[in-house]
């Protein structure tokens, strides 16, 4: 089934599906297998990284899926080795060759590194390589404010995405309120706080009385807060029922969740650490 959320209009006037499925560890022919699996479930976004080491894999499930290319969308990223300009351009080509040769659809890059501190230089690069045709949208991933400031001071280019860890116990608020302002979509990774949050008693209790699953209440309670979740499941059941998303969380069913993942929570938190500000990978 396709899901029924209606999609995003990125920045750059791209249409972008409302639901992605995440491909982290989806490696060989299982992994092969889990991504076909997603495309045939009604998956029309794929997410993957070049620190994934399965771009091959999704470029396999592409050619071996019934749902023509031109319906998915791909987003694959940039890691911090490959920051330095002419790297992150035959990086890019690199990526786009594994993912099958068509542009690709969304490149991201993965962590602003600020240690290293050449992000401002690879952002060039992956604008460059927009104009070069080998990508079609950009934007980044794990990037806070200074980030993003440094980046559009120095090209005057917004990113379309930025792809943060949000999910119940780190819903980030004031960030995604400035992105929003800037007209930047908030991709979330890791929405289901690696199956974490789904039995938080806060989360199945709403689900009981919608009758749905916890998952498919987080990944409500994503799309009602205004983001965009790419939840990974390997699983066909799982993928199907992560896209049925007709169920409608009220404001305060909505308002519970959220604050679960505010300072001050017991359970507020990073799901390990990975903190931008510091974070090198
Ligand atoms: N940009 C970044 O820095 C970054 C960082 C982390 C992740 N990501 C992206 O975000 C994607 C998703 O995050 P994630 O993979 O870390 O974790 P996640 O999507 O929050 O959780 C995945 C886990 O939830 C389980 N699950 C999925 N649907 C379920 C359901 N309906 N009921 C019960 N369990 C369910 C999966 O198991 P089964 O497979 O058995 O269903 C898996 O163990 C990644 O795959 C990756 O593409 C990006």
């Amino acid at each position: 089934m396709r899901t029924a959320l209606p999609p995003f209009t990125l920045n750059d006037g791209v249409e972008y599906p409302a639901i992605g499925l995440g491909t982290f560890g989806m490696r060989g022919s299982e992994g092969v297998d889990a991504i076909t699996a997603g495309l045939e479930a009604g998956y029309r976004l794929l997410d993957t990284s070049s620190g994934y080491r399965n771009e091959p894999e999704v470029g396999e499930a592409l050619r071996r899926t019934t749902v023509p290319r031109s319906q998915v969308r791909v987003t694959t990223k940039l890691l911090g080795p490959d920051h330095p300009y002419e790297r992150a351009r035959r990086s890019i080509r690199a990526s786009r060759e594994r993912l099958g040769g068509d542009p690709i659809d969304l490149y991201l890059i993965h962590w602003p590194n600020p240690r290293q501190n050449r992000f401002v230089e690879a952002w060039r690069a992956v604008i460059d390589a927009r104009e070069a045709g080998d990508v079609v949208s950009i934007g980044v991933s794990n990037f806070e404010r200074p980030h993003l400031e440094a980046i559009i001071d120095a090209t005057g280019v917004v990113p379309a995405v930025d792809q943060v860890e949000i999910h119940p116990y780190f819903v980030s608020e004031p960030l995604r309120a400035f992105t929003a302002g800037l007209g930047i979509v908030t991709e979330s990774w890791s929405p289901l706080g690696l199956g974490r949050a789904l039995h938080d008693p806060v989360v199945t209790s709403v689900a009981a009385e919608h009758g749905v699953t916890a998952a498919q209440v987080v990944l409500r309670w994503h799309h009602q807060i205004g983001c965009l979740p790419v939840p990974r499941s390997s699983d066909p059941r799982r993928q199907a029922a992560n896209l049925d998303l007709a169920l409608v969380l009220s404001e305060e069913e909505v308002e519970r969740i959220s604050a679960l993942g505010r300072p001050g929570s017991p359970r507020y938190g990073r799901l390990w650490g990975g903190d931008p500000a510091t974070e090198e990978r």
